[in-house]
């Protein structure tokens, strides 16, 4: 039995496997409409989710399963003082799988260790969300047709962001990969993340504080909001929320076949007037988030279409 807490756990190939299966699920949905029928997911989201928690379920539907959990810790036993073990081992008994968030780094680990079905990290405070990083890789292959050879430029808040920490993880074990690092100082990427594996796999890359001295050298942009929630002071996210808004006129600079990415929710960061532009794909990112969850659970499950 197997869970997804970290990316790396999974390999290339298996990456790739993925994904193929997303494809064919987008191509062929009917032939995986009945094959999770009589299993059960529990989504445990002990931070607020809207698209990770509802792309999960309605993974889970499309697969002919069913679904049960809970969307805010106030509503479990939590409250009561629970632990994050004895949950894991309760829901167990009810669920075949689980997904779980909680703003606790560790927090799906534990579960996992404790837990008798695979369990699922949905985000882990501003540590790793490795499904939205399939939803990225998935996004991105679609987009750019491969997952080599590229610029990327991640911005905003890349200290406290898990969705960077994952995707870097994952493209740097991709060939012909450059990294540029945009953000702030006080929101720099922790030194662990680009050690383990910026420097330990060689992927070249580049820190700046300034989005439009690199946008024309970006293949993708994937941009982020400010982790309001993961701040300790609210004047320090008051000074630093504004920091980048990608705006029409700042885009003229970018490349033709940019793929802009976010993981949503945005706040500010990209305006309104950016979604009509051709190379807005955020929202395809929220399309693809449901079927690569559903070839993930399908793998966890060893079910086969
Ligand atoms: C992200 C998250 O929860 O880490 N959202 C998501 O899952 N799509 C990004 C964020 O909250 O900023």
């Amino acid at each position: 039995m197997r869970s997804l807490i970290d990316i790396k756990e999974l390999s290339v190939a298996e990456i790739e496997a993925l994904l193929d299966r997303a494809d064919d699920i987008i191509a062929n949905p009917k032939k995986y409409a009945e094959v999770c029928r009589g299993k059960k997911l529990a989504t445990l989201f002990f931070e607020p989710s809207t698209r990770t928690r509802l792309s999960f379920e309605a993974a889970m539907y499309e697969l002919g399963g069913n679904v049960l959990g809970f969307s805010e810790a106030q509503s479990s036993s939590a409250a009561k003082g629970e632990s994050v073990a004895d949950t894991a081992k309760t829901v167990s008994c009810y669920a075949d799988i689980i997904a779980m968030r909680h703003p606790k780094e560790g927090a799906p680990l534990v579960a996992a260790m404790n837990a008798s079905v695979p369990v699922i990290n949905a985000g882990d405070g501003g540590h790793n969300h490795p499904t939205q990083t399939l939803t990225d890789l998935l996004t991105i292959r679609r987009e750019k047709g491969k997952l080599s050879d590229f610029t990327i430029g991640f911005c905003g808040d890349l200290k406290f962001g898990r969705t960077v920490h994952s995707l870097i993880a994952a493209l740097s074990r991709y060939t012909g990969i450059k990294v540029v690092l945009i953000s702030p100082d006080e929101l720099r990427v922790p030194d662990y993340v680009k050690k383990d594996n910026l420097d330990d796999c060689g992927i070249p890359y580049t820190e700046t504080t300034d989005l439009m001295s690199v946008l024309g050298e970006l293949d993708i942009l994937y941009m982020t909001r400010v982790q309001k929630e993961r701040f300790f002071s609210e004047e320090e996210y008051l000074r630093l929320k504004d920091s980048y808004i990608l705006t029409p006129e700042k885009l003229r600079s970018a490349k033709d076949d940019l793929c802009i990415m976010h993981p949503l929710p945005r706040v500010n960061e990209i305006p309104v007037a950016v979604d009509s532009d051709p190379r807005a794909c955020y929202f395809k990112q929220v399309l693809n988030g449901k079927f690569v969850r559903m070839a993930l659970i399908m793998m966890l499950l060893e079910v086969e279409a």
